[in-house]
């Protein structure tokens, strides 16, 4: 999946992920965010989640996709969020150092064979105790984008690479993911 087939589901309105707001589990997770935090959300699609913690005052916060469309909608709504922290680009050839880094809904973006190069990727991303934060899915699709996985899964994947792995059933999820999905802390 490259850009020019997201950007197609983006312009067709094929995008049943988007919440339309931001991310409830996502609110609960932020709490342990500090507001100088450098953050990082990939594969934001139209960001939600960058949209609220900008209003709550991190002012540090970067979003990046390979589809222009939802950045130019996310551009519109916020017309004070520095350009410069909106990126149009393949997360896998960023380079930065972050404190937080946010998932949601990239990971089962991604083809099932990048997996552990997103692993290594977003350890590499990260500062020193750095930490990979916010929700996977916990269940199986039949035909993907989304690819889906599961608990076991993910703790040998993110075990592999990072020094701690918190993996624990989401109890904020919206109704339709509402047992289906798991909310994972890695520390570098
Ligand atoms: C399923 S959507 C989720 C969007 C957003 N996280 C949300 O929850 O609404 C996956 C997003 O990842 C983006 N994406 C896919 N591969 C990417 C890559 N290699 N680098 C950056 N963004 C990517 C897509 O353009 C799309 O916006």
């Amino acid at each position: 999946m490259d850009a020019s087939y997201w950007s197609k589901r983006y312009r067709n309105k094929e995008t049943r992920w988007d919440l339309g707001e931001v991310s409830a589990p996502l609110v609960e997770i932020f709490k342990e965010i500090e507001k100088d935090s450098e953050i990082l959300i990939p594969g934001c699609g139209n960001a939600y989640e960058a949209e609220f913690l900008f209003n709550s005052g991190y002012k540090n916060v970067c979003v990046i996709d390979v589809a222009k469309e939802p950045l130019e909608a996310f551009k519109k709504r916020n017309p004070s969020f520095p350009n410069h922290q909106i990126i149009l680009g393949d997360f896998f050839d960023h380079s930065g150092a972050y404190d937080f880094i946010i998932e949601q809904t990239f990971f089962c973006a991604i083809d099932p064979s990048l997996r552990s190069n997103y692993v290594q990727k977003m350890y590499q991303l990260l500062k020193k105790d750095g930490k990979l934060m916010g929700v996977l899915f916990d269940r199986e699709f039949e035909q993907g984008p989304p690819f889906g996985g599961g608990k076991e899964e993910y703790k040998n994947l993110f075990s592999a690479v990072f020094s701690k792995v918190e993996i624990q059933d989401s109890l904020q999820s919206i109704q339709p993911r509402s047992g289906a999905e798991v909310t994972i802390r890695c520390v570098k």
